[in-house]
């Protein structure tokens, strides 16, 4: 095995497809050669030809010199079959999504290459160590999943199967670094980690629509506006596309033996079964043209009525108070059983809030103070909770900069059970050893855009907090999709931090 950091590298990568090209590219700008394999014809050309393309894009947009983007194009060589990958350092295959083709591709490149070369394989879904079992050396195969676009996308996954030794692991990470990829070391498992991670944030927004506490346009202008996500969980299905998250998501619900906690509802299969796969086909979550979404109802409750002056605060604590002196509401000391009343239930919804505080539902307004409430305010109400209270409310939360959504009722509104679920999936994740807790945070930030990992999602709600709100989902709902992780669970117990080892 050469030295990744030090040494020229020969970097073979075999499928010339999306991935493969991205894959060529870093190769090139990491200043290391490459030899490109595909088994269509003229693919492996096409394929160099739509890299020298994006190289030359580069120089036009003044980010690339046209002497190196030239230097770059001398090392690149076409593979007439594998056996011209004999003498490369590396092998990273990425071709079509076939565990089968995948096998014998491996065993194919055993029979060319030296003993000290490494391999690698670019798949999403397929485990490792079902790559390597027909291999001869399985200590050098490993996965590097990287993503799509792979310049744009700075996170590279090195997969460690059953059998992948640590100088794999170590070499694969050396040679992310140098394609300039941020490498982190996960668990040859379902989803990997980011597409795993990944999964809490859709399905429980897609368990929302279900049970419709709230829409999509209520749903994603919440987790923008007050808990800093670029998009919107629905948005991001758009995106992605239904006909690819749908499958990712039964993929690993069947690989993690059907654990209810990675579960998608029944709207994400309906949106595929009517061929509404988001942005791609026109139509998603929401409506497109030209790629930008039209017709988008608002997510703001709007009401003329009269702000209400008076409130009485039910169960206050800090944030309650802190709120109503910020809003300037005159606080009664007792309920007048005219006024609204206001509360702040953690994962509970405002009926079980009212029953144990004894608040009468049909004036219950409760409000979600976990999150920010500077650019937008979620507020629920109980079946039954009367119009004009809710409206004399919002009225007086309303102002330019800061809009009201008005959910149905719903244990843990939609923020907490969103981020609850987030959170509570990334402790999973450090529990069964997808990654070490730093990187999984690393990984999901870089890989999904989101405001802070899990983890530090976690500390951030407060692992007591976080705890007891997937505790209260959990006997509220009897669905063990909320039930907490025991790395949650004993580190909020214990009062230690996050990240404290095993
Ligand atoms: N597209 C993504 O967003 C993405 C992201 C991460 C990982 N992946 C994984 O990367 C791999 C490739 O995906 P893609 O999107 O680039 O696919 P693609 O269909 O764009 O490209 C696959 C390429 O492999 C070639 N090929 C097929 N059989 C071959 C063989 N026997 N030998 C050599 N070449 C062969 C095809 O001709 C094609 O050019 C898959 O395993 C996929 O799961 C894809």
């Amino acid at each position: 095995m050469k030295n990744p950091t030090a040494d020229p590298l020969k970097v073979g990568i075999v499928g010339a497809g999306a991935m493969g090209q991205g894959i060529v590219q870093v190769t090139l700008t990491g200043g290391m050669q490459a030899v490109i394999y595909d088994a269509k014809p003229g693919g492996g050309e096409a394929g160099r030809d739509q890299v020298f393309a994006r190289l030359d894009r580069l120089v036009e947009k003044g980010s690339l010199e046209d002497t190196e983007a030239a230097a770059l194009k001398q090392s690149v060589a076409i593979a007439g079959g594998l056996a011209d990958l004999a003498d490369c350092d590396v092998v990273v295959e990425a071709v079509f999504e076939d565990a089968d083709l995948k096998r014998q591709i491996f065993a194919d490149l055993e029979a060319v290459v030296s003993d000290g070369c490494v391999l690698a394989s670019n798949t999403s879904s397929i485990l490792i160590a079902s790559i390597a079992r027909e291999c001869k050396i399985k200590a050098r195969v490993a996965g590097m999943h990287f993503f799509n676009p792979v310049p744009l996308m700075k996170l590279v996954e090195v997969v460690q199967g059953a059998d992948t030794s640590e100088d794999t692991i170590t070499f694969l990470r050396a040679l992310g670094e140098r394609m300039g990829r941020t490498p982190v070391t996960v668990r040859d498992a379902p989803g990997c980690l980011v597409n795993l991670g990944g999964r809490a944030y859709t399905t429980e927004a897609m368990r929302l629509v279900h049970e419709r506490v709230a829409t999509p346009t209520q749903i994603d202008a919440i987790m923008r506006d007050c808990c800093g996500f670029r998009l919107g969980p629905l948005q991001l299905a758009d995106l992605t596309g239904v006909d690819v998250n749908y499958p990712v998501s039964q993929i690993i619900y069947q690989g993690y033996d059907q654990d209810p906690r990675l579960k998608t509802s029944f709207p994400h299969l309906s949106l595929l079964e009517a061929g509404r796969l988001g942005r791609k086909s026109g139509l998603g979550n929401y409506r497109y043209e030209g790629g930008k979404p039209v017709d988008v109802p608002s997510p703001d409750h709007v009401t003329q009525a009269a702000p209400a002056k008076s409130v009485m605060l039910v169960e206050p604590g800090e944030k309650l108070e802190a709120f109503a002196a910020e809003i300037g509401w005159a606080l009664l000391e007792e309920d007048d059983g005219e006024s609204p009343l206001i509360g702040f239930p953690l994962g509970e919804d405002a009926t079980a809030f009212a029953v144990w505080t004894g608040a009468d539902p049909a004036r219950l307004i409760c409000v979600d103070l976990s999150v920010e409430t500077h650019s937008r305010v979620t507020l629920m109400a109980a079946p039954g909770a009367g119009p004009a209270i809710i409206d004399a409310v919002a009225a007086s939360l309303t102002t330019p900069a800061r809009p009201v959504t008005l959910i149905k009722d719903s244990p843990g509104f939609v923020a907490q059970r969103i981020r609850g679920m987030v959170a509570n999936l990334g402790c999973e994740m450090a529990q069964i050893g997808v990654a070490s807790p730093g990187e999984i945070d690393l990984a999901m930030k870089l890989g999904l855009n989101y405001p802070q990992g899990p983890l530090e999602l976690a500390e951030e709600m407060g692992l007591d907090d976080t705890l007891t709100i997937m505790e209260t989902l959990q006997s509220i709902t009897g669905d063990d999709r909320y039930r907490p992780s025991q790395w949650l669970r004993r580190r909020a117990l214990l009062g230690l931090p996050i990240d404290t080892a095993d």
